[in-house]
């Protein structure tokens, strides 16, 4: 099938490039002329395990293009993906401005039936003011139907995801445009769901909403196993043999960050403002989230009374590992207030997000190496757990340092592996 898409962030571009290795003629557009250009040669924009490969290979097999021109784009397409981000305005409402560019544009150039699909993540109704749009602007030139199809690609295995997800939504108001989506999908071999527009809308933000609930959850949890001597994670593992609970995103932590949790968490407690619905319990999520992301700095000035001229090593940048995302990352609130308590930051990611030099305070040092960051540090932050730093060499990291206290986000040591290393070890919600 001939398919255009527009946008190429995380979600457009890992889309446009799986639908292209699975058959279909696929076209990507961005406004951005350089990063079209990197694309056009084979290079990602984004740091995504494995999609370089795959966007090279069907370059070269004739079936993955990319272009400036939404006409060029929309040639001939039979569907029409919306994968234009949704970034949040101050008051934490979706910025729909890219999403509405998107259908004015769509308006102006079919000519025949097309399928309009939304990949972007919207609040409810807005496939239907998108609907509207679209008629407004058509005047009755070319019939077309939307669909909501909601995307759950996780940053750093989004290629893994697109070919084993759980799930495939697709909300519709005609069963027609259901079809042609669900056609589009079949080699997937995914699961497909069918709902209306509204409850396929809903099914993204209630499925991150309750994903951020269960990391909010652990993490109390983890407080309280802190106060009464018990370990979080055996907790969580106990937990999690209990099929209705399940085992994953259990992982006590610094918090979430990211593009998708803290946006559309914030979003979801909007849309239920609108409404009158007061959503405490996701309210109470992000407040916890909030206080979470503080952790390693309290636990820090609880151990060395102040943090004036004291050197952190901070171990991680990014959200989460296999990402150069940095957008939500506990490191921009930490190194904030590392900066405010008067410490020196030594920073090291592995990939070193180009993001880093604008979010991060102008105090933090970037460093080229792990060694160059741990060199005279008084104590370790890891805020991500990047397979570098589990692995990390600590009797080595042990002599570059001033003093081993390591306070790890991320649980990346287990108890007794850290005492044998012979460091002071403050994690979460384990007793050290
Ligand atoms: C998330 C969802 O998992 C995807 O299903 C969804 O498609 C995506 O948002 C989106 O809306 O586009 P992503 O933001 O890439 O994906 O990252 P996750 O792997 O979900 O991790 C989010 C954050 O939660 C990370 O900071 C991670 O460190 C943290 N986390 C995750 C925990 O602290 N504990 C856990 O047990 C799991």
């Amino acid at each position: 099938m001939k398919i255009a898409i527009v946008g190429t962030g995380y979600v457009g571009l890992v889309t446009g490039v799986c639908l292209s290795e699975i058959g279909h003629q696929v076209t990507c557009i961005d406004v951005d002329e350089a990063k079209v250009d990197k694309m056009r040669a084979g290079v990602s924009p984004i740091y995504e395990p494995g999609l370089d490969e795959l966007m090279q290979k069907n370059i070269e097999a004739g079936r993955l293009f990319f272009t400036t021109s939404h006409q060029e784009g929309f040639q001939d397409a039979e569907a029409i993906y919306i994968a234009v981000g949704t970034p949040p305005r101050e008051d934490g409402t979706a910025n729909l401005s890219y999403v509405e560019e998107v259908a004015k544009s769509i308006a102006a150039h079919i000519d025949s039936y097309t399928v309009v699909v939304t990949k972007s993540t919207v609040p409810v109704g807005t496939n239907y003011r998108i609907k509207e749009m679209i008629s407004a602007g058509v005047e009755g030139r070319a019939l077309f139907d939307i669909v909501s199809n909601p995307e759950f690609l996780r940053e750093g295995t989004a290629v893994q995801d697109a070919f084993q997800g759980d799930r495939i939504v697709i909300g519709s108001d005609n069963p027609k445009a259901a079809q042609v989506v669900e056609e589009i999908n079949k080699p997937f071999g995914i699961p497909v769901y069918h709902t209306d527009i509204s409850s396929a809308e809903m099914i993204k933000y209630a499925s991150n909403a309750f994903l951020a609930t269960k990391i909010s959850f652990i993490n109390e949890i983890s407080a309280l196993c802190e106060k009464l001597g018990a370990n979080v994670e055996d907790v969580a593992a106990g937990m999690g043999m209990d099929k209705r609970i399940g085992s994953q995103f259990l992982r006590a932590g610094i918090g979430y960050g990211g593009s998708c949790f803290p946006k559309d968490t914030k979003a979801l407690v909007q849309i239920a403002g609108n409404v009158e619905h007061e959503f405490d319990l996701l309210k109470s999520v992000i407040q916890v989230n909030n206080k979470q992301q503080q952790l390693l700095v309290d636990k820090a000035k609880a151990r060395f009374g102040s943090l004036e001229d004291k050197t952190v090593a901070l171990l991680g940048l990014a959200f989460k590992p296999q990402t150069d995302d940095m957008r939500e990352s506990a490191s921009i609130v930490v190194s904030q207030q590392l900066v405010q308590e008067g410490a020196r930051i030594q920073a090291f990611d592995p990939i070193q997000p180009e993001m880093a030099a604008q979010l991060l305070p102008p105090e933090v040092a970037l460093c080229q190496t792990l060694k160059d960051a741990l060199t005279n540090a008084d104590c370790v932050f890891i805020i991500t757990d990047w397979p570098e730093f589990k692995k990390m060499d600590i009797p080595m990291a042990s002599q570059l340092m001033k003093s081993p206290v390591f306070f790890d986000g991320r649980n990346c040591f287990s108890l007794e592996y850290a005492v044998s290393q012979g460091i002071e070890y403050h994690s979460i919600g384990r007793e050290s």
